[in-house]
This record gives C-alpha cells, sequence and structure tokens, in this order.
C-alpha cells in the first residue's frame, strides 16, 4: 500500500509550537504540559509535575478522576452493549438515568432527553420549545430572549441566544440573532443603582423587551440561574427570579434554565433552580456534571404538559446520532449515583461556605480581588485593578490568563475566559470538585493566595498598581 499521507515530518511539531493535528491553540500561546494521569482532585503531567484542580476543568469533574465505580461501570456497559440505535431498541441505562435525574428534579421535570453535551442541550430545549408552541397552535412564537451577558453554547443555533459581542461580531452574519435582556450583575454596577435595584431593573427591562417584541412572537426566555464563565458565577437577589418567572407567564413566555454548569448538585442541590422554589423553570439543561467528564454528555428534563403534545403532533425533531446512548447513560448512571452515595450535594454547600469564607479572607489582604461569589461550590472571584474603583486592569494584560499561567506553575489549574474581551469585567472560576476536603480546601486557597501576589507584584513592578 502506497503512503498517502506520510503524517508530519520530524521536527514540525516543535517548529509549530505543539502537536499538528489539533488546532485549538492560539498562535504563539505557550506549550501546555501534556496530561498523564488524574485521581482525585489532583492530576499529573508528563514530567511528573502535581497539579490541584481548582475549577474541575470546566466545571466538569464533579465527582473528581479516576472513580473506580465509574470506570467499572463503564466497563461493564461497553461489554454488554456500547451502541444501539434508538431508532431500533430502547436501552436500559437510558430510562433508569432518566428516572433518576427527574426523580431529582422533582415535579414539573418528568422527563428526560439525553444529548451529547451542553450546547446541543440547548439546541434541543429551544427546539422542543418551539415544537411545543406550534403544537398547542402559537406557531407564531418563535424568539428565545438571552441574557447579556450570558453562554449557552457555541453551535449557532446556542450562540443566537447567547450574548456575547464577540461571538455576535463574528458569527452574528450566520445566525437569526435573538433579542437580549441585561444579565442583573451585583458588583459592577451603573450609576444610580445598587444589587436590588438593579436585579428590578434588568427584571423590567425584560418585560419590555418582550412588550417590544409582540409577546406573541417570544417562545422563550433562557438564563443561567447560578452565572457559570460569562457573568462569573453571577447570583441575582432572590426577588430577580420570582420577578422573572412572573414576566414569563404573564406573557405565555416558556422560562429555560441553563443549568449545564450549575446542575448535577455543584451549588448544593441538585438544581440550581432548587434555590427558588417559587420560580421554577419549565425546561432544564443539564450537562458537565451529569457525567462529570467521563463521557460527553447533556440532557433536557421537561414535563409531561409539554413533550405529551409534541409527542401527539409528530414526536421530538431532535436526535444526534449519540442521543441516549447506552454507554454514556450508564456512565452517567454511575456519576450521579456515586454523586448521592458520597452525600455530594451537602459536602457542596458545606465545602462552599469554607471556601467563601477562606476567599473573603483573602480578598481582604489582595490589592486586586475585587469580589467573591457564587453559591456552594459554584465560585467565582473577579479580578480589577483598584478596589475602591473596581476599575478593570488594562485590556493588554489578559490579566486572569497571566494569573492561570502563574497558577499553573504553581501546580494550580484554575478556569477563565474573558466574557466580550473583559468589558463586563473579568473573573476565575473557583470550583473544585464537590469531593474536596476542608484539607484540600485550604491547599487551594494557599495556592491561590500565592499566584494572586505574584500578580500583583508584576503589576507593582510595571507601575499599574501602586507601592503598598
Ligand atoms: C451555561 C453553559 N451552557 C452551555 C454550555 C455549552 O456546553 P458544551 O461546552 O458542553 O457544549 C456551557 C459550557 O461551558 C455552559 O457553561
Amino acid at each position: 500500500m502506497p503512503d498517502i499521507h506520510p503524517g508530519p515530518q520530524p521536527g514540525f511539531a516543535e517548529a509549530h509550537g505543539g502537536p499538528v493535528q489539533v488546532f485549538y491553540r492560539k498562535a504563539g500561546a505557550p506549550r501546555l504540559p501534556t496530561v498523564a494521569r488524574a485521581e482525585g482532585i489532583y492530576m499529573w503531567d508528563t514530567e511528573g509535575r502535581r497539579y490541584i484542580d481548582a475549577s474541575s476543568g470546566p466545571v466538569v469533574s464533579n465527582i473528581g478522576h479516576g472513580n473506580a465505580r465509574v470506570i467499572e461501570a463503564m466497563v461493564a456497559q461497553a461489554r454488554k452493549v456500547a451502541f444501539a440505535s434508538r431508532a431500533v431498541f430502547e436501552n436500559e441505562p437510558n430510562t433508569q438515568l432518566a428516572d433518576l435525574l427527574t426523580g431529582l428534579a422533582g415535579p414539573g421535570l418528568e422527563q428526560a432527553f439525553f444529548v451529547s453535551g451542553g450546547s446541543e442541550a440547548t439546541e434541543a430545549a429551544i427546539k422542543l420549545a418551539r415544537q411545543y408552541a406550534v403544537s398547542i397552535g402559537e406557531s407564531g412564537r418563535w424568539k428565545v430572549i438571552g441574557r447579556d451577558p450570558g453562554y449557552h453554547g457555541s453551535s449557532l443555533g446556542a450562540l443566537s441566544v447567547t450574548g456575547d459581542p464577540v461571538a455576535q461580531r463574528a458569527f452574528g452574519a450566520m445566525m437569526q440573532t435573538m433579542p437580549k435582556a441585561p444579565a442583573p450583575f451585583t458588583y459592577r454596577l451603573p450609576a444610580n443603582h445598587d444589587a436590588d435595584s438593579y436585579a428590578r431593573h434588568c427584571a423590567a427591562a425584560l418585560d419590555a423587551i418582550i412588550r417590544s417584541e409582540g409577546p406573541e412572537t417570544v417562545l422563550a426566555f433562557i438564563m443561567e440561574p447560578v452565572g457559570g464563565l460569562a457573568t462569573g458565577a453571577l447570583v441575582a437577589p432572590d426577588h430577580y427570579y420570582a420577578a422573572v418567572r412572573e414576566v414569563c407567564d404573564r406573557h405565555g413566555v416558556l422560562l429555560i434554565y441553563d443549568e449545564v454548569m450549575s446542575g448535577a448538585g455543584r451549588t448544593g442541590t441538585f438544581l440550581a433552580a432548587d434555590h427558588w422554589p417559587g420560580a421554577r423553570p419549565d425546561l432544564v439543561t443539564l450537562a458537565k456534571g451529569i457525567a462529570a467528564g467521563y463521557t460527553p454528555m447533556g440532557a433536557v428534563l421537561a414535563p409531561n404538559r409539554i413533550v405529551d403534545p409534541v409527542v401527539a403532533a409528530g414526536g421530538f425533531m431532535h436526535g444526534h446520532t449519540y442521543a441516549a446512548n447506552p454507554l454514556s447513560c450508564a456512565v452517567g448512571y454511575a456519576v450521579v449515583s456515586e454523586m448521592l452515595d458520597r452525600s455530594l450535594m451537602a459536602n457542596a454547600e458545606s465545602m462552599g461556605a469554607l471556601l467563601r469564607s477562606r476567599l473573603l479572607e483573602l480578598q481582604a489582604g489582595s490589592a486586586i480581588l475585587g469580589d467573591v461569589r457564587g453559591k456552594g461550590l459554584l465560585m467565582a472571584v473577579e479580578i480589577v485593578g483598584d478596589r475602591e474603583t473596581k476599575a478593570i486592569l488594562p485590556a493588554q494584560r489578559q490579566a486572569v490568563y497571566r494569573i492561570m499561567d502563574l497558577g499553573i506553575e504553581r501546580g494550580l489549574l484554575l478556569y477563565s475566559r474573558r466574557t466580550a474581551n473583559g468589558q463586563y469585567g473579568e473573573w476565575l472560576m473557583i470550583s473544585p470538585p464537590l469531593i474536596v476536603t476542608p484539607a484540600e480546601i485550604e491547599e487551594i486557597v494557599g495556592r491561590l493566595g500565592d499566584t494572586l501576589a505574584a500578580y500583583e507584584k508584576e503589576l507593582r513592578a510595571d507601575g499599574v498598581i501602586g507601592k503598598r
């Protein structure tokens, strides 16, 4: 056989700063360590260096790494049947996981549909909402309002409801961009507002947008109940959730909670929605934590009252090849069972409280730690140039990325992406696996303190912040 693809030439990888087969890195980005193995909340690279995973990767590894029960379930299911077409077979892991998750989600979310990840969960949720509207004779409803900023995934449908001006500039021409309501930030606020009044303003803005768009054209409002990366673990004042629910009800608009990051126990309850029981959403998306990084997986939870008319009208028109995949569902079942058996939601609550108090102590001695926020183990710290004025650091410093690099040098793994090039501020997620212990919290906070101190030193040396 002729060698039609000889592969990369010797030295090509070195010359291009990394492997040639992947193209997700930026030009000139420093070479990343190569992961060798992981266990609990620690990871090791191929040079033998150890790192503490303070963010669960991109807030995914909820039960930590190398979990034996999950690996055994994965192997056992793979031996039985890894894949079976949904067109031909029902599969037990699919129905078992659906029972487990809808049981945990409680009344009003009785049905589940499993997909391949968070972006696809967004796609599936907004398509289900649309088919529901059509099935009940409201086919004029198609607009899905998102929040600015917000994040619901990177496929084009998910991007259309994502509030991100940078993605909008790049892909806006290719998609049906949806209206956006302001996110109820609590730290950096417009003049003449406190967090409470701004949250009221944001709920009123949603109402105003629905009216100006024409309520009969608005299908749904999608939001992260506890923010992810886009807002840095934003938690709105309680009254915001009730106000949003009331606005949606008044206009016949479905409320979708994107719980891709906040769900599966991360905030101390199975759904973040459980913190506001009087303001339940109509649809919920999940991903990340339900399979905790052991397999690509997402889900939409929906009530009978929405699913039944869609099924009666011919069925849900969605389903990628890997929907309801037996192997993924078996893994998800083992992950969620592990979370329940080890009481990890309660641990998320208590370790979240410890983490918050230790981060607040860190903040007291820091010139650049502007805000500490979040719920349970979905926490973030906001980085500023001046704690008094809340001024943002100069954009060219790319502060959070530099802090991430300094963290890696100190064996600390953090997670961030500068939303909208930092126009709303910049933050780092501090969201360790839910198995974290008090000693590990101390280690995370200790390493974070060293990392922030090193960064402050750089800023002082460059005259960006004043000398002490
Ligand atoms: C809130 C939220 N929604 C959706 C997504 C998209 O999920 P995925 O990356 O699995 O497609 C993410 C990913 O970070 C997220 O945080």
